[in-house]
């Protein structure tokens, strides 16, 4: 296969090289946040450009044209593999995802269909071509899965939850049914981010978006080994994986050993604190507090300096939000974030 050199400034901070100057880009770039966004979303469901490889790569370019970021992230979303699943998938207008069949009963694991991410979510690996082909060859693009925790959250609630009473339930009252279910979903992310990689995807990341509302001991006996192994079949894919989580702190240890070249951190913890306690051999990415885009420019400007000055220029630091970009937020908010993580 050909490839094409990593020399870029990102996949260099993803291997903790030094580089000319930090490299930025943005959870949830693409989005409802920019008037290009809204305007194909007029005409098209989410699902729908998902659905078409075509418009979800014309959607993961857009932000690279328009902030000048150092990578992009694929259009998609971490709930499409619930689809092969069989779990039923909408997303309501203004209420978040949906998901029409939730797990609630312990043979509902074992009825699980079979899924080939390769074949299954064939029109994700083909958008990755489409959008790789398109983008400039400096832009690396970055694949991304939802993690086995993340992904079962979301099946066994059935859409968004500030409790997860019923994911804590059924993993406390069905600990072999929770760890089947965690094992098969493993083996789909895994499987899925490697075929993203062999795409021409560059780096890939695995999205922990509510591990933080697990006590570090359920963490480490309930999730671990599971994001551990959809890790470790993601390196098959050759590139640098990202493993990303928010509110991770006092999950932190167990979090960096289940893997991951970069580790990413949102801003409940200060960046050098979690820099110390991530340890050598491994990048950070992080982690401005997205409502930081929505205060007065001298208060954002303070913050982001903070962050490079917490991540005090030592290689392996790649900037990014501590979570996904707000749609409420300005899109020259976060033009000027570029241009400050660019030195300006
Ligand atoms: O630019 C990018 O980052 C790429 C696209 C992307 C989307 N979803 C598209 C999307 C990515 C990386 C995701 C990941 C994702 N999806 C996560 C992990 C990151 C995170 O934010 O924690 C999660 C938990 C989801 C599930 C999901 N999808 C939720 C909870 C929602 C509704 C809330 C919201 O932000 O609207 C979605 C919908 C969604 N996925 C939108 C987009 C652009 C907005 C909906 C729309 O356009 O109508």
């Amino acid at each position: 296969m050909l490839r094409i050199p990593d020399d870029s400034r990102f996949l260099k901070a993803c291997r903790s090289e030094p580089t000319d100057v930090t490299p930025v880009w943005f959870m949830r770039q693409a989005g409802r946040y920019m008037p290009e966004y809204r305007a194909l979303r007029q005409k098209h469901s989410l699902l729908e450009l998902c659905h078409r490889p075509e418009l979800a790569a014309q959607v993961t370019l857009q932000p690279v044209e328009r902030l000048g970021v150092d990578a992009a992230i694929l259009f998609a979303d971490i709930l499409l593999p619930f689809e092969p699943l069989g779990l039923g998938l909408s997303f309501a207008a203004g209420e978040g995802p949906q998901i029409t069949r939730p797990i609630r009963e312990a043979r509902q694991v074992l009825e699980l269909p079979p899924v080939d991410a390769a074949t299954d979510l064939a029109h994700v690996i083909e958008a990755v071509r489409l959008a790789v082909r398109a983008l400039p060859p400096h832009v690396p693009l970055i694949g991304f899965a939802g993690a086995p925790f993340t992904l079962a959250s979301y099946a066994i609630e059935g859409g968004a939850t500030r409790t997860f009473a019923l994911t804590k339930r059924f993993m406390y009252a069905e600990p072999r049914a929770w760890h089947e279910l965690m094992r098969r979903l493993a083996e789909l992310v895994g499987a899925y981010l490697a075929a993203q990689a062999r795409a021409g995807a560059r780096a890939l990341q695995l999205f922990d978006s509510w591990v933080g509302c697990l006590s570090p001991g359920d963490y480490a006996e309930y999730v671990f080994p599971h994001s551990q192994r959809a890790l470790e079949l993601a390196r098959a894919g050759g590139v640098p994986v990202i493993h990303f989580g928010t509110g991770t702190a006092t999950l932190l240890r167990d979090f960096v050993r289940a893997g991951g070249d970069v580790i990413g951190v949102d801003w409940r913890i200060p960046l050098d604190v979690a820099r110390e306690w991530i340890g050598p051999g491994r990048a950070i990415q992080g982690n401005l507090d997205p409502v930081a885009l929505l205060a007065p420019r001298p208060e954002l400007e303070r913050q982001v300096r903070d962050v490079l000055a917490r991540a005090a220029g030592r290689p392996g630091h790649i900037f990014n939000l501590g979570h996904g970009v707000l749609p409420e937020t300005p899109v020259d908010a976060v033009k000027a974030v570029v241009e400050w993580v660019h030195g300006g």
